[in-house]
C-alpha cells in the first residue's frame, strides 16, 4: 500500500510494536477528545494524484446535495412538537461523488484495503469492521464551494472516517460539541441551546492529507460555510460492524439522487 505513509502509520504490520503503539495512541485520543487525527496519513504524491483524478469528476458528475433539515435528518421525532426549537431547520449544500465514479482512486483503494478496516476495528476494540455492500454510499467525496456547508447533525453510524483532500482558505471548519446527548437522554433543551448559538463548541483544525476518525452519533457537529475560491474536498468512508450493509432507496435518493451504481 504505497498511498499511505506506512513508515509513520504501520497498518501493514499489525504484529509490530509500533502498530500497537499507534493503536494505543489513537484509543487515548478517542477517549479524551471523541476523535483522533493522523496528519499526513495520505502521502503527498497520492494526495496530488487523487485531487487530479477527482476534481474533473466533481466538476462534471457530482450530485448537488441541497436540503433543509433538522439536526436529526428526520422529518419528525416522536414526542417532540414540530415547533420545538430542537427541530430548527438549517440548510446543507455540497457536491457529492461516490466510489463507483472513482474506482481507480486512492480513496477506493483505501476503503477496500482489509488492513485499514482491521486497524479501525483494533482502535475501536471491535472484532471486525466491514465496508458497505453499497458502491454508492460506502465511500464518498464531498465538495463544499463558497457559501456551502454541512449543517448541524448527529451521525447515523457510531463513528465516521474522513480523509481531508483539500482545505479551504477560509471557513469550512469542522466544529463540534461533544456528548450533547446520550443513548438514554436526548437533551432536547441542550440541542435547542446549541442551535441558538448559546453553547460553547470546539473547532478541530485539519490539514489536507489528515485522516480523522470521529464518534458522531451523540456528538453534534457541522462544517461551517466555506468562504472563498478554494473548495473544501473531503472523503468520507463508512464501515459497519457486520458485512452487507446497504442504504435504503429513500436514503440513496436523499443523499445521492440515484439508486444504482
Ligand atoms: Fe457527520
Amino acid at each position: 500500500m504505497d498511498i499511505i505513509d506506512t513508515n509513520t502509520y504501520p497498518l501493514d504490520q499489525p504484529d509490530s510494536a509500533s502498530y500497537s503503539a499507534l493503536v494505543a495512541l489513537c484509543q487515548t485520543d478517542l477517549a479524551k477528545n471523541g476523535l483522533f487525527n493522523l496528519p499526513e496519513f495520505l502521502r503527498p504524491s497520492a494526495l496530488q494524484d487523487t485531487l487530479e483524478l477527482v476534481k474533473p469528476v466533481i466538476e462534471t458528475q457530482a450530485f448537488v446535495h441541497l436540503r433543509t433539515h433538522n439536526i436529526y435528518f428526520k422529518k419528525t421525532i416522536p414526542g417532540l412538537a414540530p415547533d420545538h426549537p430542537a427541530l430548527k431547520l438549517r440548510q446543507t449544500a455540497n457536491h457529492t461523488i461516490c466510489a463507483d465514479q472513482i474506482e481507480d482512486s486512492a480513496i477506493t483503494q483505501l476503503y477496500d484495503w482489509p488492513a485499514f478496516a482491521s486497524f479501525l476495528a483494533d482502535v475501536m476494540q471491535k472484532p471486525g469492521l466491514y465496508p458497505m455492500d453499497d458502491r454508492i454510499a460506502g465511500a464518498n467525496v464531498m465538495t463544499y464551494y463558497d457559501g456551502e456547508a454541512l449543517n448541524w447533525h448527529f451521525d447515523r453510524s457510531e463513528f465516521t472516517t474522513t480523509l481531508l483532500l483539500q482545505a479551504p482558505s477560509n471557513g469550512g471548519e469542522f466544529e463540534y460539541l461533544r456528548d450533547l446527548r446520550t443513548d438514554d437522554d436526548p437533551n432536547y433543551d441542550g440541542v435547542a441551546a446549541l442551535l441558538n448559538g448559546q453553547l460553547e463548541t470546539t473547532i478541530c483544525p485539519q490539514a489536507a492529507g489528515t485522516l480523522n476518525v470521529f464518534r458522531g452519533v451523540n456528538t453534534a457537529h457541522r462544517v461551517t460555510p466555506v468562504e472563498g475560491d478554494t473548495p473544501r474536498i473531503n472523503a468520507v468512508l463508512t464501515y459497519f460492524d457486520a458485512p452487507g450493509r446497504k442504504f435504503t432507496t429513500e436514503e440513496h435518493l436523499g443523499f445521492y439522487g440515484r439508486t444504482t451504481p
